[in-house]
């Protein structure tokens, strides 16, 4: 019997889009992953089976091989480094753009400014190419009060309606990328159960593009 593939899911907004696209490509959990307290998952695949864990974690999971794929947005891959791990493909998911962002009409300070965010090194490289001194908050979630109570001049985050920047009085500012959701695998895992992977990632291709 061949050993089971297990995917790492991530809480949260990629959720609601990631499950749709894995019932495309014929992989349904046996219990509702919103209500559910568990960690694990089984799926109608006995081959297949799912982990449920937070997305900044996704990665590190996969790297380790404790999930042999998994589904984080690309502002995670690129934070982590994406050491042991191959990105494989673009889901088309969950699609955002990584911004920067600040109180509307007030003007950023000249010299050092102070900028909150839960991705430092994506935001570091930023600024670096900008050629502008910062200095970084690293921050959580809630980036958007930062600005509001003085702790940064700017923050960088995500942004896909808009919603949440306008009902604090902010407005986005540079587009530093867009980011969708990716299907990475575990580089040991992509050898050892190379046949397994590459069907399961061929349905999976199906689905994005179905
Ligand atoms: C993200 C992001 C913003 C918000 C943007 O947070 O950090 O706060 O969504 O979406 P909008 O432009 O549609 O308003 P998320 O809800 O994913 O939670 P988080 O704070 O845990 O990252």
């Amino acid at each position: 019997m061949s050993q089971p593939l297990t995917i790492a899911l991530a809480k949260g907004r990629i959720l609601d889009e990631i499950l749709p696209l894995l019932a495309r490509a014929d992989i349904k959990p046996t219990d509702d992953l919103f209500t559910s307290r568990k960690l694990v998952f089984s799926t109608n695949d006995e081959n297949i089976n799912l982990v449920l864990i937070r997305s900044a974690d996704v990665a590190t999971y996969v790297q380790y091989g404790a999930a042999d794929l998994g589904v984080a947005g690309k502002d995670v891959l690129l934070e982590h480094g994406g050491e042991g791990l191959y990105e494989r493909l673009d889901l088309k998911i969950a699609s955002c753009k990584l911004m920067t962002a600040g109180i509307a009409d007030k003007a950023i300070p000249k010299g050092r400014i102070k900028v909150a965010t839960k991705y430092p090194e994506i935001t570091r490289q930023f600024f670096l190419r900008q050629g502008r001194q910062v200095e970084l908050i690293k921050l959580y979630g809630s980036m958007e009060l930062a600005p509001i109570v003085g702790l940064a001049d700017l923050i960088v985050d995500l942004v896909d309606s808009g919603n949440t920047l306008k009902a604090n009085g902010l407005v986005p500012l540079d587009h530093i990328m867009d980011i969708s959701s990716r299907l990475i695998v575990n580089r040991a895992s992509l050898k050892m159960k190379n046949q397994a992977i590459k069907a399961l990632v061929d349905k999976i291709e199906q689905a994005v593009e179905d």
